[in-house]
């Protein structure tokens, strides 16, 4: 079978020299009556060498043009004749196709993945503008009531004011969590790991914590499973800010009457840490947009408890950021768990 260029000037150039062969041999039988086999031999050896010389020459030189221009398509930059050698004892044209098939491949994967961040874009401008609507209307009301007139009115001017406030108390924590993500995911802050007990860390949040859950007839426990110390190593203020929001979490969704336990579990070369309640649970088909930003399971609720739904994104961030994993489950009206992995300490 004919594959390579090469191949392809030899079948070409014997093709050539056979019927030229042919030619001479019948027209000196004609002419002369005789027949030279010096001749024929020559005739063969001559039209087969030269025409060899001629095709692959215009070969070479046509799959280097033409070659070339698609290269330099491809690769988007420019190649000279030196830096492209082609060898035509290759199969040229099945390696290009082999190329631009991978470039397809590359180019139709990167335009999937920009298409994705698109949207990505798209709904995270989208639902910003949604989170910072409903305090901006609200302190723009108080404050045209106010100008109207009530700032006279001594009954309310006050508590307009207040309430406006905590609008702008409200814009301010959304702005600083979006903040906060946008650092760790930039890696625009330093994870300063340390080694540090975690039993301590989750005491000193938890009674944080106690007029909150207090106020919500909430029981908050910890279980160290029999462990003294919970040596890990990590940023301290991180794991404490994934601690506060868990422990936040579990305290608003959380049942009156009801506890919120963290828990210790030793691992190998790791710690498991888990915060669980037995508040109202999560139905199964929210656990995996849980972690998304802005995403909360029922909308009208935590906007009523003052979420945003930036307090799980955060917390996945931090625990990526050290390189360990957090997942979630959940059983609705029976409650959730969140566990989360942590390196132990490391000798020093
Ligand atoms: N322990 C839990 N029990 C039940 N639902 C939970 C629990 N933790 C989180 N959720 C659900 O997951 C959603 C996302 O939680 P996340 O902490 O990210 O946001 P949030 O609490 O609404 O707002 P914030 O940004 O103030 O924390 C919550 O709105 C809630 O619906
Ligand atoms: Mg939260």
């Amino acid at each position: 079978m004919v594959n390579t260029p090469r191949q392809f000037a030899i079948f070409v150039s014997f093709i050539v020299a056979v019927v030229a062969t042919l030619i001479t041999s019948l027209g000196t039988w004609f002419i002369f009556g005789a027949f030279s086999f010096l001749l024929v031999a020559l005739t063969f050896i001559l039209t087969g060498t030269i025409s060899y010389f001629i095709v692959f020459f215009l070969l070479e030189r046509l799959i280097t043009n033409k070659i070339r221009v698609l290269y330099r398509t491809i690769h988007s930059f420019k190649i000279s004749k030196g830096d492209f050698p082609i060898n035509m004892d290759d199969d040229v044209l099945e390696k290009t196709e082999k190329e631009v098939f991978s470039w397809v491949k590359t180019k139709r994967e990167e335009i999937d993945k920009l298409k994705e961040q698109e949207a990505f874009r798209r709904e995270f401008i989208g639902n910003l503008a949604h989170e910072l609507r409903t305090p901006i209307f609200s302190i723009q009301g108080y404050i045209l009531t106010l100008l109207e007139g009530g700032l006279e009115d001594e009954s309310i001017n006050v508590k307009f004011l207040e309430r406006a406030s905590k609008g702008v108390d409200r814009m301010t924590n959304i702005l600083e969590d979006l903040d906060t993500i946008t650092k760790i995911e930039s890696e625009r802050v330093k994870i300063n790991k340390k080694n540090i007990d975690m039993k301590d860390l989750a005491e000193e949040i938890l009674e944080s914590f106690e007029i909150k859950a207090k106020e919500k007839k909430i029981k908050l426990k910890l279980d160290s499973n029999d462990l003294d110390t919970v040596m890990v190593f990590c940023d301290r203020d991180k794991i404490g800010q994934v601690l506060t929001n868990l422990i936040n979490n579990a305290l608003n969704y959380g049942n009156e009457g009801g506890y919120v336990k963290v828990r210790f579990f030793d691992f190998e070369d790791h710690y498991l840490i888990e915060v669980a309640d037995n508040g109202i649970g999560i139905e199964e088909n929210h656990l995996p947009r849980l972690f998304e930003r802005f995403y909360r399971v029922d909308k009208s609720r935590s906007r009523h408890d003052g979420g945003t739904g930036l307090g799980l994104a955060i917390v996945k961030h931090i625990i990526e950021a050290h390189g360990q994993m957090i997942s979630v489950r959940s059983t609705p009206g029976e409650g959730s768990t969140f566990s989360f992995t942590l390196q132990k300490a490391i000798r020093e």
